[in-house]
Parts: structure tokens; sequence; C-alpha cells
């Protein structure tokens, strides 16, 4: 079978199973064209979770990462949810482990915990507000002044929200994305002399050089509305290369630029892509790997979000 046929024929079991089963197929951008081709609602972290919270089918197919299924299933405690690969996890949940959180909150009672939606559901029961890279900002600009913080667990986003707010009781965990953080200030100014006239797009978990040289700063969907929307025809984006899906279908006239990482020379988050079409329909089919939390955590990590989507 030719590859369009097999794409077809494995597209069509999957919109079939989808019916059969009254589920909901929600995408992150960072994952491969195809399954944002397949999905009802593509978007960022924050976007995806209210989503989830609206949806009144049976079974959500979260096609991200687990931490993101995990908010999908804190905001249904009901329906079924699953995700295509159980390991795509994400570097920024595994550098801020539940006890040592409960260590750090034993040492300093009186800070105010703020997370990050990158995190465990564990991690998110001992916080007091969660946050995504579209809203941390005005999270943190709710807390009152006079209250210490401890923003976790990603230190380029902490830095950048510390910066934006003009906060300096503020701690921040030593998290990072494998991915944003290994771009490298020089590979954008390599590419800026490629690319003159081209503006920059950074995602605030890049590092502070590279922010220090972004025209835009925002989430990957606040990134996709502003490239497309702007006047301007040539954008160097620092985000994850799956964002050029919306791009690209939005302004088919522009021109999106990408600069590598350091670490696998593409600008790919791993956990992002373990997803795939085949894994898409196995899970649809067996309904697993499912998101299973212990019904304490679940109790304690919905408030805090909730406390974000009421903002
Ligand atoms: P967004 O909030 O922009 O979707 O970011 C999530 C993420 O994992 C970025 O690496
Ligand atoms: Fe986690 Fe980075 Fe991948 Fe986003 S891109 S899921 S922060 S590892």
């Amino acid at each position: 079978m030719s590859a369009v046929a097999t794409y077809t024929s494995l597209a069509e079991e999957i919109l079939a199973l989808k019916r059969e089963r009254k589920a909901i197929i929600l995408a992150h951008h960072y994952q491969e064209s195809e399954i944002q081709e397949l999905a009802d609602v593509i978007g960022d972290s924050l976007e995806l979770a209210r989503k989830a919270k609206q949806f009144e089918g049976e079974v959500i197919v979260f096609c991200g990462v687990w931490f993101m299924a995990e908010t999908a299933k804190l905001l249904n405690p009901d329906r079924i949810v699953v995700v295509p690969d159980a390991k795509a996890g994400c570097s920024l949940v595994d550098s801020c482990p539940a006890d040592q959180l409960r260590a750090f909150k034993k040492r300093y009672p009186d800070h105010v915990v703020v997370s990050y939606i990158n995190t465990s559901a564990a991690v998110k029961a001992e916080s007091d507000i969660i946050c995504t890279s579209r809203n941390a900002v005005q999270v943190v600009n709710s807390i009152p002044l006079d209250k210490p913080i401890l923003f976790c667990p990603d230190i380029n986003l902490g830095n950048y929200v510390k910066q934006q707010t003009g906060r300096d009781n503020m701690k921040i965990w030593p998290g990072a994305c494998i991915v944003h953080a290994t771009f490298a200030a020089r590979r954008l100014t390599q590419t800026r002399i490629q690319h003159p006239t081209a503006l920059v797009a950074a995602h605030p978990e890049c590092p502070a050089e590279v922010l220090a040289m972004a025209d835009y700063i925002g989430s990957t969907s606040a990134i996709i509305e502003h490239c497309v929307n702007s006047d301007v025809p040539e954008w160097i984006i620092m985000t994850e290369s799956g964002v050029r899906h919306s791009l690209e279908k939005g302004a088919p006239n522009k021109k999106f630029y990408f600069v590598a990482n350091e670490n696998c020379n593409c600008s790919e988050c791993p956990y992002m892509r373990m997803n795939t079409l085949e894994k898409l329909r196995e899970c649809l089919d067996t309904l697993g790997p499912r998101v299973e939390l212990p019904a304490e955590i679940m109790e304690r990590a919905r408030l805090p979000i909730e406390r974000m989507l009421a903002l």
C-alpha cells in the first residue's frame, strides 16, 4: 500500500473508533501534523485544559504529554482519559519531585507555591495555584505583593515572570525544558544574519539571552496568533517545530524559520513525538494507556487548577 493509502486507512479507522467511543481528540501544537489533522481541538496547554473541562463525551484522547492528560483527568474525574504513549513525559516534570517540594514547603512555610502546569499531579496537589506560559505573569500578579513566592519548576519562565512583574520576593526552582533551554543565542544570531528582515518570536521557556533577542514572547498558541496576524512576512520561531503546521495553515504566504537546538540538531520534543498515528488508533481501540490517579491527589490537585481557571 502507498504511504498516502496507509495514512488514509489509518485515519479512517481512527475517526470511526472515535465515533464509536464517543471520544474527543485533543492535540498539543507539538504533535506530528498527521495527528493535528485528526484532532477536534489543537491548542496550547491552557486552551487544552479549558477545552477538557467543557467536553461532554465519554473519552478524552490526549495527544500530548502525560502531565497534560493528568490535568484533563483532574478536570474530568468521571471520564476516561487516554494517551497514545504512556512514556510521553516531560523534563520539567522530572525536575520537580513531590517529596522535594514538600521538603521546601517545610523549610519555607510562608511561601505561596505557584506551579507551572508542566508538573505532576502530586506536585499540583502541593501547590497553591497553577499557571501556564500564557498566564504566568497574570497569575503571579494576582498574589499580594507582600507574600513570598516559590515558582516551580521552570527557571527560564520563572526569571522571565520575575522580570515582567518586577517581583523580588520570588524563589525559582532550577528545572528546565530540554528543548527550549538548549536553544543557543549563538545559533539564533546566525539565523538572524541569514534572514536579516525576519523578526523573532520565542517561548518563555527559552534562556534569557534568547528572550533578550525576541521581538515577541508568548505561549505556543500566542506565538501562532501573533505571527499569523502581524504584517511581518518572515519570522524566526524559537519553539518546538510542531507549530509550523498551524503557522503555515494560517499564513501560507509567510516564511517561518526554525533554529535547531544543540541536543538533537532539530527543534522537536522527543516526548511529544512519541505519539504516533498507530499508537493513537491502538489507544482508541483498547482505551489505554489510561490516566488513573489516587482520589486524595485528585481532590487536592484540582483546587489550584480551578483557581487558575477562575482568574
Ligand atoms: P504551552 O503552554 O505554550 O502549550 O507550552 C507547553 C510546553 O510544554 C512548552 O514546552
Ligand atoms: Fe516538556 Fe519541553 Fe517537551 Fe514541553 S517541549 S513537553 S516542556 S520537554
